[in-house]
């Protein structure tokens, strides 16, 4: 693992923030005494439930049987449809999906009702012995089958540029390919779980583990018929999110909360592993079909692709997802005419969902694997062709610059011509591919191959709405301060980000900075935390409330003093002006006692973004966060078993708040998108049952799968734009690095077959799929 840099590095920029300061929650966390919601102090009375889910692809759900279940001992319910007090349909934006399946199933894994229950094995024993009446209906389980029966759950999208037909009629070169690329479980640790409970006059409290409480708090007021403020939600930390908490932890909630409403007692529903699996969406698996044309230098000249997104049977966020993807088919290069057109295909599953790059990964992917076939047909280098298509100040064939994105967003500040001149390198590339050349000669099993890949990730949500945020800073009598934002904790450090923020803009250590939970009663309305974007909107945020409280302070002590509150300074726990030096704590205890406000709000909205829903058309992100990766694996040509040998990692986090952090972002993100393009594979049976639903058959990484040589540098520069502290979002961006594993591994199944014919490997390249592809022609498709 790589060092971090130490106190006083060039990315410091306060006593604060710039270093390397250890989680908010490191020490509770390693000592088991961090709280999540199963961890809470249950209530007396609490009761468990657990789900029924359907066992059918796609039905007719003509009744349920719940009399086995009724008569076991300690079994107080079981809920359906018909129990629900308010709207029988979850407040999802698309309006597509009920709180219990009602008429039809839809999916194997979805949740008919909930059994209720004096403990939480017997809920769940009982919630087996529930017996629906389901009569089949045929079901759709791939997209080309929804596709053809124009199965979707919302319409149609294209985007295009210039004239794809005439460019790729033009063109020198021309390939047509198809490529598969499945979903990903998130895996979090700590599993989906909700704990409700009843308080006075019908208002409701609800632990859940989520990355947006607010939503929480409107699908469960939704679904209990009630007013917004009569719930309250409450997050301290999850154990994990990656997007699976961005919406499905409303599920949870409401489940929960009709169960606690009808029995009028708190009641916990925790799922266990399988049923996680079994009941809530993934990332979207994805099918592409292209054609590309291309010049004799690997320049691209015209793209037509088409994208089947695998959204589940109900919307959920694919409609965001699914422009990400577009928005990213870019990812580094200048796509001149292109067409892309993408179909978002209801199929009987679960509703996939929000992960870690939100579509931008599915996006990217194709175009490297486009960019590392053309590469080896021209036999030229592919990081020679990935930097021929980079966006660059460079004129285009109609004399526009090659530096605005087929969605008409020009691409500032891009240093990813210098950073992947850079990583060549620092990493060796050219010296280290010369020595695989020599290596695959001489060895007959062990294959190796390497790759470059760039990231380019537009930071923002989408939807313009959801780039705002609030945030309170409360400053007690002892000068203790406390911090409160829309944003969630799971992990990534932004709780201690945003400390470190308030520390700095009110001049006091660390320590004295207190990040409490997200709580839908402080902060109202929060987006979810999502996108990456939680440091740089909620982290504003606490920076204008410390800063309107440091305000008071300083126009108080210049009063005192005699002198402007711009001459008074806040720093190192000292409040100093010309004439005088005094403790934090003394200027508020005097500042308390002449009725001066100790507390604020803080608000922030992202500028300069603007987006046409219709057109896919505008500035839909703030900035582009960059990277680049250097990877080599090596591949057994007998077993199709591979391993990723050496990687080395350039990333741009702008002026990094917390580099520690930041590098464990990278790190683990990486980590996770290598296990995304390796070893997670999802498999569905024939009747639509996804069979891979335990840590026995959906390997993810282990420990030992991280590379031995693992660096991670850090690009120097701040952001361009105007981001708190000179920062760049981190949190998604890294995974998409992990691309470069698979055109590694790309890379040496090519070297492997060394026949000169285009290869076909599909995603997640298991040691069976890498075997195929060694084995195979790519004109013949995968069985
Ligand atoms: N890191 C950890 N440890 N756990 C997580 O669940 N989620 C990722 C990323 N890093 C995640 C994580 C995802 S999907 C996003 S969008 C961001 O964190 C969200 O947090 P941020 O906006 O504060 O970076
Ligand atoms: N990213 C992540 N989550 C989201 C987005 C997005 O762009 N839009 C809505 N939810
Ligand atoms: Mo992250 S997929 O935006 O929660």
């Amino acid at each position: 693992m790589s060092a971090l840099p130490s106190l006083g590095t060039p990315y410091a920029n306060g006593p604060a923030s710039g270093q390397s300061l250890p989680h908010e929650s490191a020490a509770a966390q390693i000592a088991g005494a961090a709280t999540y919601v199963d961890d809470i102090l249950e209530v007396r009375g609490t009761l468990y439930a657990a789900p029924v889910l359907s066992k059918v692809a796609h039905g007719k759900l003509r009744g349920v049987d719940t009399q086995a279940a009724l008569a076991m001992p300690g079994v107080r319910a079981v809920l359906l449809a018909a129990d629900v007090p308010g709207h029988k349909m979850l407040a999802a934006f698309a309006g597509d999906e009920p709180v219990f399946a009602q008429d039809t199933v839809q999916f194997v894994g979805q949740v008919i009702g909930v059994v209720v229950a004096d403990s939480m094995a017997l809920a769940r024993l009982a919630a087996r012995k529930v017996l629906p009446d389901i009569e089949p209906l045929p079901a759709v389980l791939d997209v080309r089958t929804a596709l053809a029966a124009q199965s979707f759950v919302l319409p149609p999208v294209a985007v295009r540029r210039g004239d794809a037909a005439q460019a790729l009629a033009r063109a020198p070169h021309t390939l047509q390919g198809t490529l598969e690329v499945g979903g990903q479980e998130h895996f979090y640790l700590e599993g989906q779980v909700a704990y409700a409970l009843p308080q006075e006059q019908n208002q409701w409290l609800i632990h859940s583990s989520t990355q947006h409480p607010g939503e929480v708090q409107h699908w469960v007021a939704h679904a209990l018929g009630l007013d917004n403020h009569a719930v309250r939600v409450e997050c301290r930390r999850m154990g994990g999110g990656f997007g699976g908490k961005e919406t499905q932890a409303g599920h949870l909630a409401v489940w929960a909360a009709v169960a606690a409403h009808t029995l009028k007692k708190p009641v916990k529903l925790r799922l266990d592993r399988d049923d996680d699996f079994m009941v809530t969406g993934k990332r979207h698996p994805f099918s592409y079909d292209y054609t590309v044309g291309f010049d004799d230098t690997g320049r691209l000249c015209g793209l037509k692709l088409q994208m089947l997104v695998n959204c589940g049977f109900s919307a959920d966020l694919s409609g965001p997802v699914a422009e990400r993807a577009i928005f990213h088919a870019d990812n580094a290069y200048f796509l001149e005419d292109v067409d892309i057109t993408s179909y978002r295909c209801k199929l009987n599953t679960q509703s996939h969902t929000a992960f870690r790059g939100f579509g931008g990964p599915q996006g990217m992917i194709v175009t490297e694997v486009i960019l590392g076939d053309i590469a080896r047909h021209l036999g030229l280098d592919p990081l020679a062709v990935r930097m021929r298509n980079l966006y660059s100040s460079e004129a285009s064939g109609n004399g526009a610059q090659r530096d605005t994105t087929h969605y008409g967003m020009q691409v500032e500040g891009n240093i990813l011509q210098a950073m992947l001149s850079k990583l060549e390198q620092s990493a060796q590339y050219q010296k280290r591919r010369e020595a695989i050349f020599s290596w695959n000669k001489d060895q007959a099993v062990i294959k190796r191959g390497i790759a470059i890949t760039p990231v380019k990730f537009g930071i923002s949500f989408t939807a313009t709405l959801f780039n705002q945020a609030g945030a309170l800073v409360h400053v007690y009598l002892d000068g203790s301060v406390m911090v409160n934002h829309g944003g969630t904790e799971m992990g990534q450090g932004l709780h201690t980000k945003v400390a470190q923020i308030v520390a700095d803009e009110l001049g006091v250590p660390m320590q004295r900075v207190l990040s409490s939970a997200s709580d839908t009663s402080k902060v109202p309305n929060a987006s979810a935390t999502a996108a990456s974007a939680g440091t740089d909107l909620n982290g504003r945020a606490a920076q204008f409330a410390a800063r309107h409280v440091r305000d008071n302070l300083a126009a108080f002590v210049g009063g005192l003093d005699g002198v402007g509150a711009g001459a008074v300074q806040f720093a190192g726990g000292q409040v100093i002006t010309p004439a005088t030096t005094r403790s934090f704590e003394a200027v508020v205890a005097l500042a308390y006692a002449n009725r001066i406000q100790l507390w604020s709000d803080g608000f922030y909205r992202t500028p300069k973004i603007h987006y046409d829903k219709a057109t896919l058309s505008g500035r839909p992100f703030y900035y582009f966060a960059y990277g680049a990766a250097c990877t080599e694996v090596a591949i057994d040509t007998l077993t199709g078993e591979n391993r990723v040998l050496r990687v080395d990692i350039l990333h741009d986090v702008g002026r990094s708040i917390n580099p520690g952090l930041d590098i464990g972002q990278i790190e683990g993100g990486f980590v996770q998108g290598m296990g995304w393009l390796t070893t997670e594979e999802l498999v569905w049976n024939a009747q639509g049952t996804l069979t891979t639903h335990a840590p026995s058959t959906y390997k993810i990484p282990t420990a030992g799968d991280v590379p031995a040589h693992f660096k991670v540098d850090l690009w120097p520069e701040p952001n361009t734009e105007d981001n708190v502290f000179g920062s760049k979002a981190v949190g998604e961006p890294p995974l998409m690095l992990a691309i470069s594993v698979f055109e590694a591994l790309r890379d040496a199944v090519a070297n492997a077959r060394n026949d000169g014919q285009a290869l076909h490997l599909d995603a997640p390249a298991t040691a069976e799929r890498v075997l195929w592809a060694i084995t195979n022609s790519s004109v013949a498709q995968r069985a």
